[in-house]
């Protein structure tokens, strides 16, 4: 699916979040930058945005980006030798659930609207666990479902009615983006996915709501 969409995948994203998703990327990074990070793993980075939005606010930090659609890798690296980045990042078809690099390699990970479309999160989040040092944090940038009612209702009607038809128009595709909103509601947030990061083996792992509880930045640490 997001080989597919991939060619209108970033101009949807910001079309379609009204750019909010940019701030809630900024405040991922901010928190990240804290433990001065040298060597990033950004999972599932899709067109390499968040990666991207990193080496740009740090000069001395590396990323290696990975995804499963190589549709979505190939729009990354055109980005990164245009911005003149490629250097700096580095991207690679692999799987969350079977990371291609050795233990205790990252000083910090990072995952932004990646992590619900995991086959198996657990799995995921135990591999990146996997290949951060002690120390080392985890990152993670996730749709929420908001709980206030009357954000709750136009949430709900925008992710099920308004942005499955836009979707639609622009990518071209039939359901990529009726899957988005289905993806949220299965996916175990807040407190269900930081017990999920216990389990994976993190320690320390809280999380931030943002927007109104439409999202949320979730944070823990290898220790
Ligand atoms: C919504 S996009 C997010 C991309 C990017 N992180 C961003 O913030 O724009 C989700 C990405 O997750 C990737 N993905 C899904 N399952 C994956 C897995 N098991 N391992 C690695 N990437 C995966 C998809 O290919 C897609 O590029």
């Amino acid at each position: 699916m997001f080989n597919h969409i991939a060619p209108r995948y970033d101009f949807l994203n910001h079309l379609l979040s009204f750019g909010i998703d940019k701030i809630w990327r900024k405040r991922l990074i901010r928190g990240l930058l804290k433990k001065n990070p040298e060597k990033v793993i950004d999972v599932a980075t899709g067109t390499a945005d968040l990666a991207i939005a990193l080496v740009k606010k740090s000069d001395t930090v590396y990323v290696d980006g990975v995804d499963i659609a190589e549709a979505m890798l190939t729009v990354g690296n055109q980005k990164l030798i245009k911005k003149k980045l490629d250097n700096r990042v580095k991207l690679r078809l692999a799987s969350a659930e079977n990371l291609p690099f050795s233990d205790y390699q990252y000083d910090a990970c990072m995952v932004a609207f990646g992590v619900r479309n995991f086959e198996n999160p657990l799995v995921g989040l135990t591999e990146i666990f996997r290949v951060l040092k002690l120390g080392g944090t985890i990152n993670v940038l996730e749709f929420t479902t908001p709980k206030f009612f009357l954000v709750k209702f136009v949430y709900q009607f925008y992710f099920t009615k308004v942005l499955p038809f836009i979707g639609r128009k622009v990518s071209g595709h039939s359901t990529a983006y009726s899957y988005l909103p289905n993806s949220v509601e299965r996916f175990k947030e807040r407190n269900e996915f930081i017990d999920l990061l216990k389990q994976a083996g993190f320690e320390h792992a809280s999380f931030k709501l943002q927007s109104f509880g439409i999202a949320a930045i979730y944070r823990a640490q290898k220790v």
